[in-house]
């Protein structure tokens, strides 16, 4: 049987993944047509400050994850995950820790000196993942939110 780490590959996203990044997004939770994802996904392919890796298995992509820098005049410069997502008949096999590994490195070229993100509360098992590649829960909060 195929083991997804047998010719996987993560690499940088290229503009012919987003019919891949449109079908991982929508089991991320987000549903957004193919023409907004790839208008927001080609101003972030030419933005510096931002990643998104993709892990390829074979000729498809089976995962992204998506990393900025985070600035702000009080503090050191860090890593922000905007999001990750494993297609789910992958999950469980290393893919989602091989995508982190590579935000990892790519914040610590960056020279940022620390790595955040967000998780809904109700993302269980992401928990766990995150705990296990070593990030810990240090603060509960309220997401405000007002359309403009
Ligand atoms: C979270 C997610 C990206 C993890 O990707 P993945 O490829 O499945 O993770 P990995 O196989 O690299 O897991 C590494 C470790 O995390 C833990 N882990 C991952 N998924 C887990 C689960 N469902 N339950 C318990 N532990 C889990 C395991 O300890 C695993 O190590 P092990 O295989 O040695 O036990 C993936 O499950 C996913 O896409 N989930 C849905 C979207 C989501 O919730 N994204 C995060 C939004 S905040």
């Amino acid at each position: 049987m195929e083991k997804p780490s047998e010719n996987l590959v993560i690499r940088g996203v290229e503009k012919k993944d987003a019919k891949y990044l449109l079908n991982l997004s929508i089991q991320l939770g987000y549903s957004v047509s193919y023409e907004k994802l790839e208008k927001h996904m080609n101003k972030i392919i030419g933005d510096d400050d931002h990643i998104i890796y993709v892990a390829q298995n074979n000729e498809k992509v089976v995962g992204w994850i998506h990393a900025y820098i985070y600035k702000l005049f009080y503090a050191d410069l860090m890593v922000e995950i905007g999001g990750i997502v494993v297609d789910k008949s992958k999950r469980k096999k290393g893919i989602g820790n091989k995508l982190m590994k590579e935000a990892e490195n790519w914040g610590r070229e960056k020279g940022c000196s620390a790595i955040n993100l967000r998780s809904n509360i109700i993302r269980k098992n992401a928990h766990i993942f995150y705990e296990n590649l070593g990030f810990k829960n240090v603060k509960k909060q309220f997401t405000f939110h007002k359309k403009l």
